[in-house]
């Protein structure tokens, strides 16, 4: 057991979240968890740095609380419409003596494929290496060892705005935390929730958020590419709130409450009560009429969502999580629309206090805890340059760091 500790903090645009952990070796175990409304956070990026350090602290001190013990350092989620991916192929000569692919050869093709000549204001978060080509042997997990002159490798390249995620970086210093690792929002989610028979499949992993909707497909084990949609749950909330006329708060609790994504689902006899914006005077309305002004809306998410996994690799699953996948009728209307199967997942295996990041809206936390916890050796990454792991869907990476 080696009773390493883990700290992740998830700073989304609904909720901040914050969680302690030990790595028990197989297992998991929460040790405290902090969860607080968001603030100065919009769409997934930090708009108010001022009260987001102040919700940030907030659920660190929840989660200190909790766990009854103090934090210094975490792993971060980096959200935002600017996280994206491309693929990226490079190749060097292999230089080592013995004729085979060393550590050093590996690193160096690494280094080539990490290249993104006139990116400006752009970093490479991740490296996902694909597979690798030795001569003419293709298609190579773990190239070292194998004799060759000419070593290529195939990866996703993992991209984000370098403004954006300094921004997020300075939140944490001012928060008095330092940056163990960032990890982008899709693939924490995924992480979090996949499981290893679903990403040896072609899968999607699509994390319903409050102001966007991450998306990470896979194809045979490997990472095809992540997208960021700039949708997502409170744009539903927004909607009632314009066309029920009532605040956002009570557009947000009767979504929850009476929500739907299917008006044929709903007997028009039912009744809600809303209270409008000043909290003064009720009104009573069909439920109908709910679900009629979230399904468009909840049709147009999904829309998006298909037009983000057309490709030559479309996925034959959708493993849906994220907070607005809780809607009621959205994985049905994911289902139907996109004519795929879904499940709507939420972490697993957690210990300790698991139940509190039983819900979907808990993949991106506990995906970074696990990212965490697979990747091992811990180290400082306020350095926008520095290295960064990838956990289990990057497992060929991961050995080899
Ligand atoms: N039971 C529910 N029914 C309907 N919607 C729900 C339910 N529970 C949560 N949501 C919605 O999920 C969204 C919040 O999801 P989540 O907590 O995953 O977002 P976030 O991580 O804070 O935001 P983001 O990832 O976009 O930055 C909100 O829009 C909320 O209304
Ligand atoms: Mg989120």
């Amino acid at each position: 057991m080696s009773g390493r500790r883990l700290v992740a903090v998830d700073l989304g645009t609904h909720r901040v979240r914050c969680a302690i952990a030990e790595d028990e070796g197989a297992r998991l175990k929460v040790l405290g968890v902090g969860e607080v409304d968001s603030r100065g956070v919009s769409r997934g990026v930090v708009a108010d740095p001022d009260q987001a350090v102040s919700a940030l602290s907030k659920a660190l001190d929840a989660a200190e609380r909790a766990a009854g013990m103090e934090v210094e350092a975490a792993l971060l989620s980096l959200g935002g419409r600017h996280v994206r991916s491309q693929p990226s192929r490079a190749q060097v000569t292999v230089a080592s003596r013995s004729g085979a692919v060393s550590g050093s050869d590996l690193n160096r093709v690494l280094e080539a494929a990490r290249d993104l000549p006139g990116e400006e204001g752009t970093e490479v978060v991740h490296l996902i290496p694909r597979w690798y080509t030795v001569d003419d042997n293709q298609r190579v997990r773990d190239p070292r060892g194998v004799a060759g002159s000419r070593l290529a490798v195939d990866c996703e390249l993992v991209l984000a705005s370098v403004a954006h995620l300094e921004a997020l970086v300075e939140c944490a210093h001012s928060a008095g935390l330092r940056v163990d690792d960032l990890v982008v929002q899709p693939l924490a989610a995924a992480e979090g929730v996949v499981r290893d028979s679903e990403l040896e499949e072609s899968v999607a992993v699509v994390d319903v958020g409050a102001g966007t909707t991450d998306i990470a497909t896979f194809w045979h084990g490997t990472l095809e590419g992540v997208r960021v949609l700039p949708v997502g749950g409170h744009h539903v909330t927004a909607d009632l709130a314009v066309g029920l006329r009532c605040g956002e708060a009570e557009a947000e609790s009767l979504k929850r409450r009476h929500g739907h994504c299917d008006p044929a689902r709903v007997l028009p006899e039912e009744l809600v009560r809303v209270v409008g914006p000043s909290g003064v005077g009720a009104d009573e309305v069909s439920r109908r009429v709910l679900a009629e002004i979230i399904e468009p809306r909840a049709r147009e998410i999904v829309r998006l969502i298909g037009q983000a996994l057309e490709g030559p690799h479309a996925p034959a699953k959708v493993v849906l999580t994220g907070g607005g996948s809780c809607l009621r009728g959205f994985p049905e209307a994911v289902h139907q629309l996109l004519e795929l199967p879904v499940r709507v997942a939420l972490p697993e295996g957690l210990t300790g206090l698991s139940d509190q990041l039983g819900m979907p809206e808990h993949a991106t936390i506990a995906g970074l805890l696990r990212w965490g916890q697979r990747s091992g050796n811990r180290r400082d990454h306020s350095s926008p340059r520095a290295e960064r792991s990838s956990g289990r869907l990057n497992r060929w990476l991961h050995e080899l760091f």
